[in-house]
This record gives C-alpha cells, sequence and structure tokens, in this order.
C-alpha cells in the first residue's frame, strides 16, 4: 500500500497527480475501497504537509544551528544583517578599542567607530531644553551626546539600519543564531498591528512583575495581570500569517517599520497596556510575548539578573520554565544601551527628540521612557497623550550585554555605574570577551570555551 500510495500517486512529485488522475479518467480505479482510503490518505498527508510546510518555521534546536532561510542569509555576514555597526568609544581610551577590535576579530564583525565626548567638552549652547540637564553629571552629558553623535551619522549618511554598540559590549560565540531568531521575531512583531486573538492559539501567564519589581523610570500603571504568549515557531516565515519578505528589506523586518531593536540592554520590563487602551483591548502585537524555549544560549534561572546587587532575579526567572527565551515591545521599560539597532526613521526620530526638542536625564532611561511613549503621557504643555507610534522592540535575556573587565570602569556610564564590578558578563554564557584568550588561542566554537553560566 505504501509502495502504491508513492509511485502511482507521486507523492514525490504533486504536480504529476493531476496528469495521472486526467489520463487514466476512463477507468474508475479509485471507487474500489482500497485505493479510495489511499486516495484519502495520500490527501490528507498532502493536506498537512503544505500546511505545515507553510506556516511552521523550522527553528533548529541546536543553538549552535543556524535557520536555513534565505530571508535571515544576510544576519551571516560581517555587519550582522545591519548596514554598518558603529561603535561608541572615547579615543583615549585605547584599552576598550583593543579589546573591542579583538572580539570582533574572532566573531568576524566589521565595525566603525564613533569617537566619544567628554561631558566638558560639550559647549552649553549646545543642549537642548531644559536649561537644568547643565547640572547633570559629566559623564552623563558625554554618553547623551555621544549617542547622539551615532545617531547624527545614521542619519547624514542616509544608513537604513545600524547597530550601536558601547564598548565593553559582549556577546555569546552563537550571536548569528541568536539574531537570526530574533529577527523572525521582530519581522512579525513590527508587521503585525491587527487584533490576533482569533488566528492564533495563546496561552495567558501570570504576570510576575510587580511594582517592586519593576524599573522606576516608568510609573507603575500598565502592569499586565497576564503576558499573552506564544511559541515563536507558531508565527511562520512564509506562511498565511507572515507577509511576504521583501528582498529590499532588512532581514529583522521592514526598517520603515520598526525604530529600535534593543538587543543589548541590562533589564527590560515585560509590555505594558498601551496609554489609551485599557486591559479588554484587542490583543495586538503591542502586548504579546513570543517564547523559544529550550534555547541554551539562556542561563538557567537564578543567574538571571543583571548586577550582583539586584534583589529579586529578573522577573523573566519566575514566569517562564528554565532557559525560555522571549520577545516582545520594550513598552515596559528597558535599562542600558549597550546594544541597540536603529532604523533611518528611528535614528531621526531620536536625533530630534534628544538632539532638538528634550534632553535631561541618563540616556538609558530616556530611551526607555521614550520607547513607552512616557514623555508623551508628562508631556510638560499638558497637552493629553498624541499617540506618536514608537515601534521599539527587545529580547530578554538580552542577546548583547555589558563585559565587566578584570580592573576598568566604564566612562559611558549608564544606570547601575558605581556597584562593585566582578569579572563577567551576566547573561551569556560562551561569551566572547570571556573566552578572548581561548579564541586568539585558536579555539573554534564551542570547542574548549568555558560556559561561564553552567547549568547545574
Ligand atoms: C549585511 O547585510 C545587510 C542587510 O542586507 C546589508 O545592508 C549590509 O550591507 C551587509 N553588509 C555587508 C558587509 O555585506
Ligand atoms: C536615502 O535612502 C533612500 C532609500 O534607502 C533613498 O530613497 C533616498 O533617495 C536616499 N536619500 C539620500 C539623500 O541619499
Amino acid at each position: 500500500m505504501r509502495r502504491i500510495s508513492i509511485d502511482a500517486f507521486g507523492m514525490n512529485h504533486p504536480k504529476e497527480t493531476a496528469f495521472a488522475a486526467t489520463r487514466r479518467r476512463r477507468t474508475p480505479w479509485y471507487l474500489s475501497r482500497p485505493r479510495l482510503l489511499t486516495t484519502c490518505v495520500f490527501f490528507a498527508v498532502l493536506y498537512l504537509w503544505l500546511k505545515l510546510g507553510d506556516t511552521t518555521v523550522p527553528i533548529p534546536e541546536d543553538s549552535y544551528a543556524l535557520v536555513e532561510d534565505e530571508s535571515l542569509k544576510d544576519i551571516l555576514n560581517t555587519t550582522l544583517g545591519f548596514q554598518k555597526i558603529l561603535v561608541l568609544n572615547l579615543p583615549y581610551r585605547t584599552d576598550r578599542r583593543d579589546s573591542m577590535a579583538l572580539a570582533a576579530a574572532t566573531s568576524n564583525i566589521k565595525l566603525d567607530y564613533v569617537d566619544g565626548v567628554t561631558g566638558e567638552s560639550i559647549n552649553q549652547k549646545a543642549y537642548p531644553p531644559p536649561d537644568e540637564n547643565i547640572k547633570l553629571r559629566e559623564g552623563i552629558k558625554g554618553s547623551w551626546r555621544t549617542h547622539m553623535n551615532a545617531m547624527q551619522r545614521v542619519v547624514e549618511q542616509n544608513l537604513t539600519t545600524a547597530l550601536i554598540f558601547e564598548d565593553d559590549v559582549d556577546w555569546d560565540v552563537r550571536v548569528r543564531a541568536n539574531l537570526q531568531r530574533f529577527a523572525l521575531a521582530s519581522r512579525f512583531l513590527s508587521e503585525n498591528k491587527e487584533s490576533l486573538s482569533s488566528k492564533y492559539k495563546i496561552e495567558n501567564v501570570p504576570n510576575t512583575e510587580t511594582s517592586e519589581t519593576m524599573f522606576h523610570m516608568l510609573s507603575p500603571n500598565g502592569i499586565t495581570d497576564y503576558l499573552p504568549s506564544m511559541p515563536l515557531s507558531s508565527i511562520g516565515t512564509k506562511g498565511r500569517h507572515y507577509p511576504k519578505h521583501k528582498h529590499h528589506d532588512s532581514p529583522y523586518g521592514d526598517p520603515t517599520k520598526w525604530d529600535i531593536l534593543w538587543i543589548g540592554h541590562c533589564g527590560a520590563g515585560f509590555p505594558r497596556h498601551p496609554p489609551t487602551s485599557s486591559s479588554k483591548s484587542p490583543l495586538t502585537t503591542s502586548n504579546l510575548i513570543l517564547t523559544h524555549s529550550n534555547d541554551a544560549t539562556v542561563p538557567i534561572s537564578k543567574y538571571l539578573k543583571s548586577h550582583p546587587f539586584q534583589d529579586a532575579l529578573d522577573p523573566l526567572a519566575p514566569a517562564y520554565p528554565p532557559h525560555t527565551r522571549i520577545y516582545h515591545h520594550a513598552t515596559g521599560g528597558t535599562l542600558c544601551t549597550v546594544g541597540y539597532a536603529v532604523s533611518q526613521r528611528g535614528a531621526r526620530r531620536l536625533l530630534h527628540q534628544f538632539g532638538l526638542k528634550h534632553w535631561n536625564n541618563i540616556y538609558d532611561a530616556e530611551m526607555g521612557r521614550w520607547c513607552a511613549s512616557e514623555d508623551e503621557k508628562e508631556d510638560k504643555e499638558g497637552k493629553e497623550y498624541r499617540g506618536m507610534e514608537r515601534v521599539c522592540l527587545t529580547t530578554q535575556p538580552p542577546i548583547f550585554a555589558h563585559h565587566h573587565p578584570l580592573n576598568g570602569e566604564s566612562d559611558i556610564g549608564g544606570l547601575g555605574g558605581g556597584y562593585a564590578r566582578k569579572y563577567e558578563t551576566k547573561y551569556l554564557r560562551y561569551s566572547v570577551r570571556m573566552n578572548l584568550e581561548r579564541l586568539v588561542q585558536g579555539s573554534r566554537d564551542g570547542g574548549g570555551l568555558v560556559d561561564q553560566w553552567p547549568d547545574d
């Protein structure tokens, strides 16, 4: 029977089936019972094959394995699928540039540099409103200006996308595999705006974030009771639910539809309700969480902390099973700007907001509030929420994280500066920086490298 179904009905060549059937029309061969059964089974299998093949992304289980998909191929290039990678570096920190150059070289990554500036070097006339920002610490001012210089470069050079790195950034040796999986998520999360409830099977996971565990850069309003979640593997690369990937697009999704991909951070909140909606508003990608379970690049729960003095674990740890990575909109606050991508649209918006209009806080907190639309809610002119669209996407744990070297302090300081630093990189298991000597000595991916956060 199995042989018949393959040979006579051309299972391997679906196009021949119609031909074969036409040719034999006069003989009612298909009316005999066993054959009718075979025919039904064949069409059922064909249907399932087409349907599943059309909507399921074959994401390999192996965390080193790349996703075989033409549209994700550019992520394997030397700029990780972005048009450029810009590294922020103060020219006198040659130590950091040495380390950065080596880390990038071992991962076959090509970098461009943006010179960092110190707060002292900025002319008072060059600050946007309000005037109080002149009183901020010099380090905070220098960091803001350095990020603005990067935005200026992206706008002036008309880059469609750019990845911005602070010069103590670190990544796992599996960075390209991580980014491919992120790209599947970012395409979906940036492009599907309509209600999702009817199309997908969504699980409501109880939210573990509270007004105690959240970052206090945002108000506690909008913390949800549940985290609507669904597996990344259910969205499909080519399926009915996913818009056809256009070749001129970025592999991360159409860059005219997203602003920031906040993939390097030191903590992110879960998505909040948008300011205008209520808890009964329809579920869209703005509050959805995509999950990727059994991701071996994710450390077990007890290591999910962005710094040693953090009281509780990240809310990710109690909310999802160990080794789960999640992807979502960054509307719940995000800290540290160690690695983030901007589109041309995003760079223009950030340069307008923080270069011209208003800047008065540590840059990461400002960008976090911008992604959460919090600045609009508290607009000084007393205008109501205008609903300006911002699309910032993130993943937890981050794909890029701060490396704390043996003896070093960050000059481009974010929040959390000043605590005791260990020699480590949070969140990254096969960290490139922690394995730099082994990599320089010739260890290949996986072989002889040290896992910083091993499973018990
Ligand atoms: C890498 O891919 C991106 C996205 O297609 C492209 O813009 C960029 O130019 C490529 N970089 C290199 C070095 O080929
Ligand atoms: C900027 O790039 C876009 C497409 O990426 C192009 O249409 C536009 O003409 C470019 N503008 C300039 C000033 O080069």
